[in-house]
């Protein structure tokens, strides 16, 4: 049930395909860090939903943790500022760190977030994206697993928001520029 109909201009990815994509990440991922233990950081609050779907993909040992950073408000433009909201719980020193985000879009937070934890002495930092927008990208960075490229258009569902909004969506939706014109 969506009870959000006239605010989303079209369905860009279906709930189906969704499913098919993070299970071949996940099936992915536990290939390339068999035997690694690694740790899964979530990037709050976008995504939540991804990481949920993506760890009950995982055939391999591994632990999750959570940062909260800033993100666009109530705006649909980044600003390149990330501030720390909420940090790890603990210290990932020689851990195999894979980074989940929902998007790249600008690159600003996971440049910030990547040099952030780089920091932290981890034997190794990837980063796993459900969505990147490539033709918005501001800052050079390596995004190592993608599950979808996609136009540069405002999308919203499946743990990601406009102003907090449309989080608990089944499916990736483009967002009727309306919603955030008026
Ligand atoms: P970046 O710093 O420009 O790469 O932006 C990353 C963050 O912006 C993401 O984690 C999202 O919170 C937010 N964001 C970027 N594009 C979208 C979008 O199309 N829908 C919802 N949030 C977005």
């Amino acid at each position: 049930m969506n009870p959000f109909g006239e605010d989303i201009a079209r369905v860009l990815i279906t709930e189906e395909e969704l499913q098919k994509r993070v299970a071949e990440l996940g099936a992915q991922i536990s290939s390339d860090y068999f035997d690694k233990n690694p740790l899964l950081i979530c990037v709050l609050k976008g995504g939540y939903v991804f990481l949920a779907d993506l760890t009950r993909c995982l055939t391999i040992r591994h632990a999750i943790d959570f940062m909260a950073v800033s993100s666009y408000g109530n705006s649909t433009r980044s600003t390149g500022v990330v501030a720390i909201l909420k940090d790890l719980d603990r210290d990932i020193t020689g851990r195999h760190v894979l980074i989940v985000e929902d998007i790249v879009d600008t690159g600003y937070t996971l440049s910030y977030l990547m040099e952030n934890i780089r920091l932290r002495s981890p034997a190794s930092v990837r980063i796993c994206t459900l969505l990147s927008k490539p033709s918005r990208r501001e800052v050079d960075l390596k995004v190592d697993y993608v599950g979808f490229e996609i136009p540069n258009e405002f999308v919203i569902g499946y743990g990601l928001d406009y102003a907090e909004h449309y989080r608990g969506l089944r499916f990736i939706g483009v967002l009727s520029p309306r919603v955030y014109s008026q």
